[in-house]
């Protein structure tokens, strides 16, 4: 896609450039106090894994993201389903993973493949029912594994019933639950060729909003005679949020879940709810993108103040909930000032974990850079007012981790600095099915492979998503131990063969063992799971390294090579505050570190990681 733009676009890092997300629309009718009360209150009552007593679940814990089409297929039809997650929670279980966020399973025309949901309130039957959700959420609290959703509130599916009424008259109740307008003469002054490349019956879009999925972001419906606002797809045009009747209904989805269970969400393209009411131009940054379209900024149609309203009272909604059911935003924002303002700043009222996109997701420089890493880290841990940091650098949207920071030759390395990065600091942590195994992005090599509708449209700077997405590699054997299916619904990739969880469960030094290894080790100190964090030696542009420490009960150091060369490093741990000088190695990926005692010239292999008790 396109090279990325700063704030407050988001960012998809993706192998033939980036990709950039705009957003929704309109309509003056104002809120009301909305806050409903849990129907029922079925706590998720889990032993919780953590840390200290007084700590709430998701502080520290490993929230692991789960791709339903792609994780396990129970019933042979060579899609990933309900059922198949169930029957792994003993393997993230022994993982040590406290939680699974489960991309969207609702029923769906898969357009966005369950980012278009045309039902809230069930399973999409190529998933499962909801009988198996409910046996999922109650196995899970066996497995003391909590379940998150995915709530998408930015929009529906175009086959969602409201939008259906919405579409069919002016007139009818819902027409307002979306965001309509008559759009503007194709003869009036200012308007561009690219707008009247959308024109209809004399009309053309009323401004230059692009779709992040490619082309104008306004559709028109010939029966309601005006064109709807869309962010993404066509398929999933935008809920009018300025309407309170859109807020009603979307917490009642929420409610239907937390009520059944749910220990809370992860909220799609969160920031996006909101557009300028005057619907003023994006200011046009010049050039076009993959999909041909102008490149524009989105200062008017992301990010807009006006969110945080929802989420303060969507957050008392859901504290009305007993057992710390947990809010987390999909949140690409420019900067750490901007991160906390989702925190709610001082009055640490709205999400309690908006994604930090700035230290895995950096936009312009994907590589391995120490001091980017130092600055980000240190921001995150000091400048959100005591708030809970959310570290992640693997999703569902883009290349994966390791191939964006790897160089091809010592990926695997590379995977277990990341990991190491990812569990080694107070951080909650957020992984992406597979980065355990180090799972490589497979994008497809033709056009007429491709699923992810962007990826069809766009080639071939854009080949969409489904790199990404390939299913999850349990075995060496037939489709990875994915599926009984020969033809599963993106193809099984050939690294399969050495990259699974069979062969990775029994060589000690495989990367999956190393997760495991920072895991269990993050949850037995309270230096790696609480410790404040200072890093060391901040000069050095090759090796990242800090020191962990609580105050009482030993301190933890953790140092990472950057490079492909040894680096001798001598830390200092004087401005720190702790005391000690002798050290006991707790983790370490090359032997030769296993039996370091002292801070001094201790040599890292070629991006080694290093983790050492201080006494
Ligand atoms: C963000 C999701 O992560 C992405 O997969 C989806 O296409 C868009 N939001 C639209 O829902």
């Amino acid at each position: 896609m396109t090279s990325p733009i700063p704030f407050p676009s988001r960012i998809w890092q993706r192998s033939g450039g980036s990709a950039i997300l705009l957003f929704t629309a309109l309509l003056t009718l104002s809120f009301g106090g909305l806050l409903a009360t849990p129907r029922v209150a079925t706590a998720q009552a889990q032993t919780s894994s953590a840390t200290s007593p007084s700590d709430p679940w998701w502080k520290h814990a490993v929230v692991y993201e789960i791709y339903p089409r792609s994780y396990q297929d129970s019933n042979g039809d060579g899609i990933g389903d309900l059922n198949g997650i169930t029957s792994r929670l003993g393997y993230l279980q022994s993982l040590g993973v406290d939680a699974i966020w489960i991309a969207p399973m609702y029923p769906s025309p898969q357009v966005d493949f369950g980012y278009d949901i045309s039902n809230y309130e069930t399973a999409d039957p190529q998933y499962g029912t909801l009988a198996d959700m409910d046996h999922l959420i109650a196995e899970g609290k066996t497995h003391h594994v909590r379940i998150l959703l995915d709530m998408v509130l930015n929009h529906t599916s175009d086959k969602h019933q409201w939008f259906i009424e919405a579409s069919s008259s002016r007139t009818n109740p819902k027409h307002n639950w979306y965001c309509w307008n008559d759009g503007k003469p194709a003869n009036a002054p200012g308007v561009t060729a690219y707008q009247k490349r959308f024109e209809h019956d004399g009309r053309v879009p009323p401004n230059n909003w692009v779709s992040d999925f490619g082309g104008s972001a306004w559709q028109w419906v010939p029966a309601v005679h005006q064109f709807y606002y869309h962010e993404f797809y066509k398929q999933q045009p935008d809920l009018n949020w300025r309407n309170p009747a859109v807020e009603k209904a979307m917490f009642g989805a929420m409610q239907f879940w937390l009520d059944r269970g749910v220990a809370g969400f992860r909220l799609d393209a969160i920031p996006n709810l909101f557009e300028d009411p005057q619907l003023r131009d994006n200011p046009v940054l010049g050039d076009t993108n993959a999909q041909g379209d102008p490149k524009v900024s989105d200062i008017y149609t992301n990010n807009l103040p006006e969110v945080h309203d929802v989420i303060r009272r969507m957050r008392a909604m859901v504290a009305k909930y007993p057992g710390n059911r947990v809010l987390i935003g999909e949140t690409y924002l420019p900067n750490t000032a901007e991160l906390d303002k989702w925190y709610g700043g001082t009055a640490h009222n709205e999400l309690q974990l908006p994604m930090d996109m700035l230290i895995g997701f950096h936009g312009d420089h994907d590589k391995l850079n120490a001091a980017a890493f130092r600055q980000h880290i240190e921001e995150v841990e000091t400048q959100i007012h005591g708030s809970q940091p959310l570290i992640v650098f693997d999703n569902h949207d883009n290349v994966r981790a390791i191939d964006r920071y790897g160089d091809g030759v010592h990926d695997d390395q590379i995977n277990k600095v990341l990991a190491t990065m990812l569990f080694t600091t107070k951080a909650t942590s957020l992984m992406y099915y597979g980065e355990e195994i180090g799972m490589h992005t497979t994008t497809p090599t033709r056009r007429e492979d491709v699923k992810d509708p962007i990826g069809i449209t766009g080639w071939p700077k854009e080949k969409g998503r489904d790199g990404e997405r390939t299913p999850m590699q349990w075995t060496a054997g037939p489709q990875a131990g994915f599926s009984t299916n020969s033809h599963t619904w993106l193809p099984i990739p050939p690294s399969h063969k050495t990259i699974n969880v069979a062969v990775e469960s029994k060589d000690s030094n495989s990367e999956l063992e190393w997760f495991k290894q920072l895991v269990a080790l993050r949850r037995d100190l309270p230096a790696l799971h609480s410790g404040h964090i200072t890093m060391l030696d901040t000069s050095n542009p090759d090796v990242l390294s800090y020191v962990l420490s609580t105050g009482t009960g030993p301190a933890v150091v953790v140092a990472m090579n950057f490079t492909a060369t040894p680096k001798t490093i001598t830390l200092n741990l004087a401005g720190s505050g702790v005391k000690g000088k002798t050290v006991k190695t707790l983790a370490a990926d090359d032997a030769s570190l296993k039996s370091t005692t002292t801070l001094k010239n201790v040599t890292l292999p070629p991006f080694a990681s290093w983790v050492a008790s201080v006494q």
